[in-house]
């Protein structure tokens, strides 16, 4: 049954500023001080623009003045736009990890909107944790929202050679670590990555999660993979707030568009597009969040049955978002795997998926391949479950040397972080490269907030012996523009007493992508002594956010949302105390 549309009456907004009250009086007396006449907001869906600029977030550089695009759609199509600012979380400076504070984002999102008079709001992220939090926050608040991906930067440049971000900064890392190039090449390499604002063009997380986003249905048709710079994002940004003045009337809210199936599409999407192994654990948390989860099985089952076809860094050898953005972007993408995707899926544009991408077309073979020729012949996830792992772990089988694919080797296992970044240049690291390196106390609780150190850099001697790649084990995640046999996300975590905990140096592990096992080759009974032996690491912290991160975090396997946030805890959004 269709929904009733909503009316001036029935406007959330209407109890701030519809009552012949003395709350009323202040309510608009309040807003007129801003220099608003009655007419500028009464009666008109009030719509909330999250933005998360901030001047140490160059993916979101401009969002200063994209903002102001939104508005003017917001006000072209009769709504009342209301700026409020939210943390920025900049992927590459908030310390020790921004995915520590991804649902602190996604709880100021929800009581953003909670708090004030909106009907509907428009999201501004894209960098990393800002699309997860944006979206699960909007999802518990439950009024019509609308998602405007930052876009990604202008491919990077050196040489008149092509930069991909993060990928080629590890990459060539490795060859200055080898003396392979210049201190001077490296100092232009840094001036040449990153050439425009705009989140990671590599199909690392901000890539991976703004497609998951249009996938799901959140975002206007296409706007995922439209560059940062390039004129259509303005014309995207106020196509955004005009509909939203829409959705607000027609009450379509995140509940109308997020259900099981439109999970399932974007699952499939990530898929076909190499994904971040970090789309896993924003999923299903956001999943969660919608009162729909999906689980490691559903990715898993995905990664058996979707080709990879975007041909972009780092799964791909060639690409950039910006090229994917010129043979088509996601809707061309889409058209190639119309049989995994469920078409009747509703999205923001008030149309289906399938009626979204019915007029998309690939303009480029090469960069969107197709099935029967796709970017990898791996597939772009996999979940390994066995006694090393019993809630599971991920690897990207595409971007690892094919000999690590099936290997057992001798673990040399760092208890953290710091004792890793201390032994693994050591010319005397008793290492060979067919050791198996283990970082452990690098999860939710352990990082913490599980920071992107599961890539683990290579011993300085195999660097230079020419090693480029080893099988490594961690609970942490890893950077989507990351690559290399990593094992990432082990759950449960070593901090919490996972059996990652109790390995030891020397002991042999085995993985088996093929047959998605995970095996530490060490006896029940002697596994059983050593967990006796084992006593918890000291708590973290002892005050503020991070303890209460800390007695409330879900472990990878369940998205690490907060108990108190996933569904069905509490009332939804109801009436402001006013
Ligand atoms: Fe913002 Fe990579 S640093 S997306
Ligand atoms: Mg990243």
């Amino acid at each position: 049954m269709a929904k009733p549309r909503k009316t001036v009456d029935t406007l959330r907004s209407a109890r701030w500023f519809a009552q012949d009250d003395l709350r009323g009086f202040g309510h608009r007396s309040r807003i007129m001080q801003m220099g608003y006449a009655p007419g500028d907001f009464i009666g008109r869906p009030a719509i909330a623009i999250l933005n998360t600029w901030s001047d140490i977030n160059p993916c979101h550089a401009h969002f200063k003045q994209r903002v102001e695009d939104v508005k003017r759609g917001v006000l072209q199509a009769g709504g009342f736009p209301i700026e409020l600012p939210a943390i920025s979380l900049a992927e590459n400076f908030v310390k020790p990890t921004t995915m520590l504070y991804r649902n602190l984002l996604a709880m100021e999102a929800e009581e953003l909107i909670r708090s004030h008079p909106v009907d509907g709001v428009v999201l501004m992220g894209g960098c990393d944790k800002t699309t997860p939090a944006l979206l699960m926050g909007a999802t518990s608040a439950g009024v019509p929202a609308i998602f405007v991906p930052a876009g990604p930067m202008l491919r990077g440049n050196w040489k008149g050679k092509v930069l991909g971000s993060g990928s080629d900064a590890w990459k060539f890392w490795d060859e200055r670590r080898a003396g392979t190039i210049s201190d001077q090449d490296w100092l232009d390499i840094e001036g040449g990555i990153a050439r425009s604002y705009g989140h990671c063009m590599t199909m690392g997380t901000a890539s991976t999660m703004t497609a998951i986003a249009e996938a799901i249905g959140m975002t206007l048709p296409g706007a995922s993979s439209i560059p940062a710079a390039d004129s259509n994002h303005i014309r995207m940004c106020a196509a955004a707030g005009r509909r939203i003045v829409d959705m607000v009337w027609e009450d379509l809210t995140p509940a109308d568009i997020q259900k099981r199936r439109s999970f399932e599409n974007a699952i499939a999407v990530a898929m076909a597009m190499g994904c971040s192994t970090n789309a896993i654990i924003h999923v299903l948390a956001q999943s969660r969040r919608a009162g729909c989860p999906v689980t490691l099985d559903d990715f898993e089952g995905a990664s058996r049955r979707v080709p990879t076809l975007a041909n972009v860094r780092p799964t791909g050898d060639a690409y950039l978002m910006e090229d994917f953005f010129y043979a088509g972007g996601l809707p061309a993408l889409m058209t190639r795997i119309a049989d995994h995707l469920d078409l009747d899926a509703m999205t923001v544009s008030g149309r289906t998926l399938g009626e979204n991408i019915a007029a998309a077309q690939v303009h480029n073979d090469d960069v969107i391949r197709t099935a029967d020729r796709p970017a990898t012949r791996q597939s772009a996830l996999a979940v390994l479950k066995g006694n090393l792992a019993p809630e599971g772990c991920v690897i990207k089988p595409g971007c690892c040397e094919e000999r690590l694919l099936k290997h057992t080797g001798p673990a040399l296992v760092f208890d953290d972080y710091p004792a890793m970044k201390a032994a693994i240049d050591r010319d005397d690291l008793d290492v060979s490269p067919d050791h198996v390196l283990v970082l452990r106390n690098a999860g939710p609780q352990g990082g913490p907030g599980m920071p992107e150190w599961g890539m683990l850099p290579l011993p300085k001697k195999l660097v230079r012996a020419g090693v480029r790649d080893m099988l490594r084990i961690s609970d942490a995640r890893m950077s989507g523009t990351s690559y290399g046999a990593c094992v990432l996300h082990v759950a449960p975590e070593s901090f919490v007493g996972g059996p990652l905990a109790l390995v030891r140096t020397g002991d042999l592990i085995s993985v088996d992508v093929e047959a998605r096992s995970i095996t530490l080759e060490v006896d029940d009974a002697e596994l059983a002594r050593r967990k006796a032996e084992w006593t918890p690491p000291p708590p973290r912290f002892e005050r503020g956010y991070g303890w209460m991160f800390s007695r409330h975090i879900g472990q990878a396997h369940e998205g690490c949302d907060f108990d108190f946030l996933e569904t069905g805890f509490g009332a939804p959004i109801g009436e402001p105390a006013i």
